[in-house]
């Protein structure tokens, strides 16, 4: 049995944010800035747009791009969505599955986000997936059973060989984009619950192995109680990575 060392993950989710000259210009200035950070990974997720020429600039760096969303199918008529296959074929190696904004803006659900993790292996697409409760969940007290269904719905028919390129994010609902970030402790117990279900599913290895981000109004100035937590792997971040500074501050967390 081999021991497998644990991914540390740095990823920025840019959202609908940046024209195409500001994309460029953000992915440099990270792939820049990124020579020194030895083992860690960076992932950065531009708009669907821009994903082949952030690519185009980040080949043969530290940095890796992936794509915010994508459909199941590998063609067809969904006329505004985008194929496993152009996720690829823009250089992609990651797509985002899941977002609590595909969620809850969009509606999907934890069958369509199970449909894209198996089309993401399909294509040779590693997923990042993400789950999280809402406000009103964690009130009555139901963040572990919430985060358990997500997770277990997204990864049904996921063999343990796949696992190996499973991330997954955990975003509580109520700190995206609100300032209102988990403490360090609310956050590192709902990793756990992740990984104890993945344990129980899976084997201790798979588990020990698996890479959980947080993501929920992750700053410069909040990173390092998070990032010292036993089951925090990286984070996902939105706002704080629209900035060159700002995100290099994060990824270089001490
Ligand atoms: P935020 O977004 O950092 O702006 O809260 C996080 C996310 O949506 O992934």
């Amino acid at each position: 049995m081999t021991t497998m060392t644990r991914r540390t993950v740095f990823a920025g989710n840019w959202k609908m944010f940046k024209t195409h000259q500001e994309s460029l210009d953000l992915a440099k200035g990270i792939r820049d800035g990124v020579s020194e950070i030895g083992s860690r990974e960076v992932i950065v997720f531009p708009p669907s747009s821009y994903a082949r020429a952030v690519a185009e600039i980040c080949r043969g760096s530290k940095v890796a791009v992936g794509m915010q969303n994508m459909h199941f199918e590998q063609e067809g008529a969904f006329t505004g969505e985008i194929s496993p296959p152009m996720v690829r074929d823009c250089g992609c190696r990651y797509v985002l599955i899941g977002h609590s904004e595909r969620r809850h803006v969009f509606g999907e659900t934890d069958t369509d986000v199970n449909k894209k993790v198996k089309a993401a292996f399909k294509n040779d697409i590693e997923p990042v997936i993400c789950v999280g409760e809402l406000l009103d969940e964690r009130e009555k007290g139901l963040t572990a059973e919430v985060v358990r269904r997500q997770v277990e719905a997204a990864l049904s028919e996921i063999s343990s060989d796949q696992m190996i390129q499973v991330i997954i994010a955990y975003e509580p609902v109520w700190a995206i984009g609100t300032g209102k970030v988990a403490t360090p402790e609310m956050a590192d117990e709902a990793h756990r619950y992740i990984r104890q279900f993945v344990k129980s599913r899976y084997s201790p290895e798979t588990a020990d192995a698996l890479p959980i981000l947080y993501g929920g109004s992750v700053k410069p100035d909040n990173i390092a109680g998070l990032f010292h937590m036993e089951h925090i792997d990286g984070v996902l971040v939105g706002g704080a990575s629209l900035k060159v500074d700002s995100f290099l501050d994060i990824v270089r967390v001490t």
